[in-house]
């Protein structure tokens, strides 16, 4: 079986969140299903450098009305297609923003290209391999669907769209619908029109023969007007063709006992070696070597993360004890908010601001517990990297988190099932609670040694996930067949 991956992000190429990290891994924990995934993303300069040479599939002469040309190559054990497109990709920033921050102004263009180019590849484009499904991720991809439904040629491929954020729907103005060369009708209810405006992922979840979420509850939670965000609706109409898969991790990537990025290999029968890796990380941030309980962040620092959350309890962590590390950068009244607790606290919360992959694995190795209060989390992937790093999750009990941990309480303490605290609802009073709980097992060494252990052993791999996509992508095969 073939399948056409379509991501804006994808690591080890380009990454800024959770995304890259699933659209890397997916292609791989697939493989040995006997699927092969093919992945097409944007050519930018970074993607570009790091590709090197690649065979040119096909020229482009006019996408959305630019020059563009199709590349295919491997890398990191991933086939790619690379869209080689100066004009809206060739950019000094990130992949959807500038050096100041700002939204590109022409990324409808640039993701629409995106879209358009996925269709192309089902239709044909490459004739020496063309997808039995497109599988597209997040409102980058959400054209795609579009135009293989609108698409002139048939049959139409089969396609999947994955909902990794729905607070994120890629809505513009009604104006550049004629500059996506779709035919008038998808100017409606049934295609991309949103209240008088355009919506990619509206249009993606209109239009796609399946969509999928990243966990079970979010799949649940988007019903309902708090996590839907204006979409709930037409996720209502859907909910027959929606499930929710959880997750995994890249267990190579992402293994504590041979990580070139830490201190000291470790495993779950040497757990004291963490200790190397606690040093590492407090001579790194400046914290003190002292006893309690490091507690990690590693996160875009917005509001959906929970982050004024534990700007409100810094001073509560000091006063217990305890200390603070923190990875990340975002909204800048949170920078702020994170600069003055460290002012505050000099030898006990620092934070490292900015985007550091390989700081990201000493956190996990070095910390005692990591910090996720978010307010809705689609999955969360760095509480699977912490259970896998023994460094206990301490997350807010909503989406993916609620999923992938078992809360500590009595209970799953005393049949050693517990993987870490969640805690409801989220709020600083709740986040307080989870910590106070943490500091107390924290103080019971054999109880926290033994949650650690326990979270070292969760199956966090693609394994069961990847089987769920492929019996997904079965489905709709069959689906083709019947006519
Ligand atoms: P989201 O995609 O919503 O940001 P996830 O938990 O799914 O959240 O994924 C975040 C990914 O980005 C993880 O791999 C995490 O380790 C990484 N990450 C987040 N912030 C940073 C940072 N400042 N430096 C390095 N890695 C980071
Ligand atoms: C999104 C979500 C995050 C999820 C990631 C990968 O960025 O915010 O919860 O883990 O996508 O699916």
């Amino acid at each position: 079986m073939k399948v056409l991956s379509v991501a804006s992000e994808v690591f080890p190429l380009i990454k800024t969140g959770g995304l890259a990290d699933v659209a890397g891994a997916l292609p791989i924990a697939l493989a040995p299903l006997g699927i092969s995934m093919r992945t097409v993303m944007p050519g930018y300069p970074i993607v570009r450098d790091r590709i090197g040479k690649a065979r040119e599939i096909a020229v482009i002469p006019d996408l959305l009305g630019k020059p563009a040309r199709l590349l295919f190559t491997e890398h990191a054990g991933l086939e790619l297609y690379v869209i080689d497109c100066p004009d809206l990709f060739d950019r000094e920033g990130g992949p959807y923003v500038d050096t100041a921050g700002k939204d590109y102004i022409d990324n409808w263009q640039r993701f629409a290209a995106l879209s358009r180019v996925a269709a192309d590849l089902a239709n044909g484009i490459d004739p020496a391999w063309a997808p039995d499904i497109v599988h597209g991720h997040d409102w980058q991809a959400g054209l795609a669907p579009v135009y293989l439904k609108y698409s002139e040629v048939g049959p139409h491929t089969p396609s999947v769209l994955t909902i990794h954020n729905i607070a994120f729907q890629g809505q513009f103005s009604a104006q550049i619908f004629p500059a996506l060369g779709l035919p008038p009708a998808a100017f409606a209810v049934d295609g991309v029109e949103y209240y008088g405006d355009i919506g990619y992922l509206k249009g993606g979840l209109r239009t796609a023969w399946a969509i999928t979420t990243v966990s079970p509850t979010y799949a649940e939670e988007i019903l309902e007007p708090q996590f839907g965000m204006g979409l709930e609706g037409l996720i209502g109409e859907r909910v027959h063709d929606l499930i929710g898969i959880v997750n995994g991790i890249d267990d190579d990537v992402w293994n504590p006992e041979k990580d070139r990025h830490i201190a000291a290999g470790y495993n779950g029968v040497n757990l004291a070696r963490r200790a190397e890796n606690r040093a590492a990380l407090e001579k790194r941030f400046g914290l003190a070597a002292t006893d309690g309980p490091i507690f990690c962040v590693v996160s875009r620092l917005t509001w959906q993360k929970g982050i004024d959350l534990v700007i409100d309890v810094a001073d509560e962590i000091v006063a217990h004890g305890g200390k603070l590390a923190v990875l990340g950068s975002g909204d800048p009244l949170l920078e702020e908010g994170m600069r003055a607790a460290a002012a505050r606290h000099p030898g006990r919360v620092a934070i490292v601001f900015g985007y550091d992959e390989p700081l990201s694995h000493l956190m996990q190795a070095g910390s005692d517990a990591i910090l996720i209060p978010s307010r809705f989390e689609p999955c969360g992937l760095t509480q699977l990297y912490g259970l896998r790093y023994g460094c206990v999750p301490i997350v807010g009990r909503t989406g993916g988190l609620s999923d992938t941990i078992i809360d500590a309480n009595g209970a799953a303490l005393a049949a050693r099932v517990a993987t870490g605290i969640q805690f409801s609802p989220v709020d600083r009073h709740g986040l307080s609670q989870a910590l106070r709980r943490a500091f107390r097992l924290f103080e019971d060494g054999p109880a926290w040694a033994s949650i650690q252990k326990t979270a070292m052993k969760s199956d966090v791999s693609w394994q069961t996930s990847a089987r769920q996509y492929a019996s997904l992508y079965k489905t709709l095969i069959n689906r083709v067949a019947v006519p």
